[in-house]
């Protein structure tokens, strides 16, 4: 494997990933969350020059470093900037069927995070924006002006589970009422006058991860995209998601389950909308999620909550 320690963000359960989604070294991968490259330079490393990987990402910075990252390889792939939530359209675009393995490490890349990127972070000031996708309709500021305290609440507390969403979204709407939120940090004040000091860089976090959520898309994203990669394996082939959040991975546990029992009740419950003629597609290779150990928790703190699942394309579906 390469230095991952020198990139601006360090790969999770890189050699599990690699390890399980590789069952031909000349076969099509695709890598819907390319980010900083971690996890594509080592597929690409592993095949040969007769494979193909094909990269997404909607963050053209990510895409520009991970494409220097990876011509150092000289082998066979492409980078696309565009929404995952896109893969159908770009396969047929680019005539891509019988994939071999498909990777999502879903979120947000740690530079992300850490550089204030778009907003989404509440420990840097910038403007309350959070759209990642360029061509996103909304933002995160048209969202807090448009919903009214109810549906903030539920947003909130849909998105994060955070427990004083009512209290927030009250206190974001007087402060919206009295045009005072303009920026991160102002969002950050709103939350702090309801939120006692030992719970606020939790709540803090859960408050912009779901407003994030909101404004991406993000579970409807991830909904559909998986349901579309199980559809252009081919059989053998293998989809591996990473999720890092409870919610990111019931979507995931659920649909894996739908599409291993033919049984579109899993997928009824969490409340999308359900092909009902769901047939077998799958096998699940991961009967509980694969999670970091102790010692990658220990060099890398994302990881704490990371959790892999991995399905298997049956031949028969
Ligand atoms: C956790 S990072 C991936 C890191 C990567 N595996 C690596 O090792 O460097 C997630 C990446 O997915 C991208 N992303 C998130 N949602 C996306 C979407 N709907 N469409 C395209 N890219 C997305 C983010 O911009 C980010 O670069």
């Amino acid at each position: 494997m390469n230095n991952i320690d020198q990139h601006p963000h360090v790969p999770i359960l890189l050699e599990e990933v690699v390890s399980k989604i590789i069952t031909r070294k000349d076969g099509v991968y695709i890598d819907c969350t390319v980010g900083f490259g971690g996890h594509s330079f080592s597929i690409l490393k592993e095949i040969d020059s007769n494979g193909m990987l094909f990269g997404i990402d909607y963050d053209p910075y990510a895409l520009e470093y991970s494409h220097n990252r990876l011509s150092d390889l000289n082998k066979p792939f492409e980078l696309i900037h565009s929404n995952y939530a896109n893969l159908n359209e770009l396969c047929k675009r680019k005539d891509i069927n019988d994939v071999d393995g498909i990777l999502f490490d879903l979120g947000i890349s740690s530079y992300q995070v850490d550089s204030g990127y778009k907003g989404i972070s509440y420990r840097k000031d910038g403007k309350l924006n959070m759209a990642l996708d360029p061509k996103c309709t909304t933002d995160a500021q048209k969202i807090l002006h448009d919903y009214n305290e109810e549906e903030l609440a539920n947003m909130i507390y849909y998105n994060s589970e955070e427990k004083n969403s009512r209290k927030i979204a009250k206190s974001i709407k007087i402060k919206i009422s009295q045009n005072t939120i303009e920026t991160n940090l102002d969002l950050v004040e709103a939350v702090k006058e309801v939120t006692p000091m030992r719970f606020l860089n939790k709540t803090l976090s859960r408050v912009f991860q779901a407003l994030r959520i909101e404004v991406n898309n993000e579970f409807e994203n991830i909904y559909k995209s998986i349901i579309d990669s199980i559809s252009i394996l081919r059989p053998g082939g293998r989809l591996a998601v990473i999720s890092f959040h409870s919610i990111e991975d019931r979507i995931v546990k659920n649909v894996f389950r739908s599409y291993a029992r033919g049984d579109s009740a899993y997928i009824g419950r969490m409340g999308f909308q359900v092909k009902k003629n769901i047939t077998k597609k799958v096998k699940i290779l991961t009967k509980k999620p694969v999670t970091p150990d102790r010692d990658e928790i220990g060099y890398n703190k994302r990881a704490r909550s990371a959790k892999l699942r991995i399905v298997e394309r049956l031949a028969i579906a």
